[in-house]
């Protein structure tokens, strides 16, 4: 079956902690027509959250002029893609940020367990960084076909 494009939706907003709910409200917008489980729709939030906490936190630093981007779209054969960009300072080892339990950022009592999350509740997890560039990374999750 060929995939088509049915719907996406896009914004940006600054890299300050007090955005982390925008992010879940539009999540929770955009997937509103789609009737998924309230457990379907909590993991969504608890992934988005976490991509963009890491922006945040890691891609900025805390730096409040940080812009963060993120784009849903949604597929024909349901196939639900959430993508969350920054311009911040990027990673080294994208391999390695993805391990479980590991993090930069002992200081904070952070676990190192974002993108472990985001790998578990998605059925694919893409990283792409450059270093003094910035990170993109894209979620995907298959959700009842339309
Ligand atoms: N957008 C980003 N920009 C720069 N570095 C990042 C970004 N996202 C993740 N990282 C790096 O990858 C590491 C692992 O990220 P991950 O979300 O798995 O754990 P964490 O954020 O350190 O801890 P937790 O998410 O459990 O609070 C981070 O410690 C950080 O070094
Ligand atoms: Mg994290």
């Amino acid at each position: 079956m060929k995939r088509t494009l049915l719907r996406s939706a896009t914004v940006s907003f600054d890299a300050k902690s007090e955005n982390e709910s925008l992010s879940r409200i539009f999540v929770t917008g955009f997937v509103l027509p789609l009737g998924l489980s309230a457990e379907q729709l909590a993991d969504l939030k608890t992934v988005v959250s976490e991509a963009v906490t890491n922006c945040i936190v890691h891609a900025y630093r805390s730096d409040p002029d940080g812009r963060i981007r993120l784009s849903i779209k949604y597929y024909s054969d349901g196939l639900l893609r959430m993508t969350v960009s920054d311009r911040g300072c990027g990673i080294e080892d994208v391999k390695q940020a993805r391990e479980p339990f590991f993090t930069t950022d002992r200081e904070h009592e952070r676990c190192g367990m974002g993108f472990a999350i985001m790998e578990t509740f998605m059925n694919r997890l893409q990283v792409v960084s450059e270093v003094g560039k910035g990170t993109r990374v894209t979620m995907e999750k298959r959700l009842n076909a339309a």
